[in-house]
């Protein structure tokens, strides 16, 4: 029997994470001052996020980035996380492809969100910081941060978007058992809460609301920061861990990726799994596909504009340079609750520009298809956010079985989903469907952006 899981050392956890804009030829643009259209400096981020992380923001020559002490004493909870070979789903697909995933499902909270949660609220704590505030869609970034806020001593107040407040009522239970409080979004704590209420009654949230609502709240409390679980550059750095361990963990098995996929919100999981070997292609020129896999429901990479675009629903945000649907876009209610956000992260947007890497949208049925062969094969429920990865994982072993190629398939799983059982009952009861965007829809959010590009 061949071997089955590539295991690392506490040792072999990284000591720094990969800043990919150092070696990017063409940088992603700066985000802009909404009134001035300038380019923002750091110290222009002091006021909303802690000062380090404004500095990583915008840090474009470093390569390394050290890890600090503290966060990577954390991080041995439970890194370095296993490589795993899918044999079981490779023979149920009878597919000459060896596939291979990693597993950020074993962290504490059950996701690849931790990450970034114990370096931002560790960087919050070393400047003295005492409250912190944040959104979450499906719950998974809130979850993360409420272990990490508690970790580290800090109050959170986390925005939930009411969908998902509703439909994971356990993510609410954990955050609350690590303390944090949990607020359902759109609320009437908010005045950009109370005007989304206002204008459209029963609203059920999105992320670029809870965004909002988040910011505001951090502006507004002395002494408090506000922090960001995808989307900005400083995230995609502390991501870059899975990445950085695969690598070791591909070497150990004896092959090198052909293909490497994640699925997408905002860009956390696919920059950290993907950004490492991204590295061996620009600098080395190094044959390898990354692909993004996002869904039909909510397709900026594949049908969004490249433009500046507010990160939030009220437009507090600076302008980041994104593939966008529109921040006013309202996402279907689909169950990958974390995927429902209208925008991706500007380094990646540049990649996707330069096309140095693919997106490929996935339709809700098909991303639970993909879960419930994945569970039954691999023993592993999978996120729903997640199986869109697993999908599109299964089309490249589709498709080197019909070429008839060997090829090598790297996927992130970048969660379970033992609280999202909810959806999985509503699937196998036949209550789920697949949500299309019309290109009425979506002209209508798209024609509010401004040119500036
Ligand atoms: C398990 C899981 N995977 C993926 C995502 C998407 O976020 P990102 O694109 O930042 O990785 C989320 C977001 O909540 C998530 O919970």
């Amino acid at each position: 029997m061949s071997t089955k899981k590539f295991l690392l050392e506490e040792k072999d956890i990284p000591t720094a994470w990969y800043n990919i804009v150092a070696d990017m030829k063409n940088k992603p643009l700066p985000p802009l001052n909404p009134q001035t259209k300038q380019p923002l400096t750091p110290e222009d981020l002091y006021p909303l996020f802690a000062k380090k992380l404004a500095q990583q923001e915008l840090n474009e020559t470093d390569r390394w980035i050290e890890i600090p002490d503290e966060v990577r004493e954390l991080y041995k909870h439970w890194r370095p996380t296993p490589l795993v070979r899918a044999y079981g789903l490779e023979k149920a697909l009878d597919t000459p492809a060896h596939i291979y995933f990693k597993n950020e499902s074993v962290s504490p909270v059950g996701s690849h969100k931790l990450n970034s949660a114990l370096a931002q609220a560790y960087y919050c704590k070393e400047e003295g910081v005492k409250n912190i505030t944040t959104e979450t869609g499906a719950g998974q970034w809130g979850a993360a941060l409420s272990y990490a806020a508690k970790a580290f001593g800090l109050e959170l107040a986390v925005y939930m978007v009411k969908i998902s407040y509703e439909q994971k009522p356990y993510r609410r239970s954990i955050m609350q058992t690590f303390g944090a409080q949990v607020i359902a979004s759109p609320s009437m704590s908010t005045r950009a809460g109370r005007q989304i209420l206002t204008d459209h009654p029963g609203y059920q949230g999105s992320l670029g609301t809870a965004i909002s609502e988040a910011v505001e709240l951090a502006m507004q409390t002395p002494n408090c920061k506000y922090t960001l679980g995808s989307v900005l550059n400083h995230v995609m750095l502390h991501q870059t861990v899975i990445g950085l361990e695969a690598e070791k963990q591909m070497e150990m098995a004896g092959e090198y990726p052909d293909v490497v996929i994640a699925c997408f919100g905002g860009g956390s999981n696919f920059s950290g799994i993907s950004f490492p070997f991204l590295r061996h292609k620009l600098t080395e020129g190094k044959d390898i596909r990354i692909v993004a896999a996002e869904p039909a429901s909510c397709p900026k990479l594949t049908r969004g504009q490249f433009q500046y675009d507010f990160g939030d629903e009220a437009g507090y945000t600076p302008l980041l340079p994104m593939f966008t649907l529109g921040h006013s876009f309202s996402p279907a209610h689909i169950h990958a609750g974390g995927l429902r956000y209208h925008g991706a992260g500007s380094i990646v947007s540049r990649l996707k520009k330069d096309n140095l890497m693919e997106a490929v949208d996935i339709k809700q049925l098909d991303s639970f298809d993909a879960a419930a062969l994945f569970a039954r094969t691999e023993g592993i429920i999978p996120a729903p956010e997640s199986s869109h990865a697993i999908a599109a994982a299964i089309q490249e072993a589709a498709k080197a079985k019909e070429e008839g190629k060997r090829r090598t398939i790297l996927f992130n799983l970048s969660g379970h989903g033992l609280i999202d059982m909810t959806a999985y009952d509503q699937y196998f009861a036949g209550d789920l469907t697949n949500h299309e965007l019309s290109d009425e829809e979506l002209s209508k959010t798209l024609s509010g952006l401004e040119q500036i590009i």
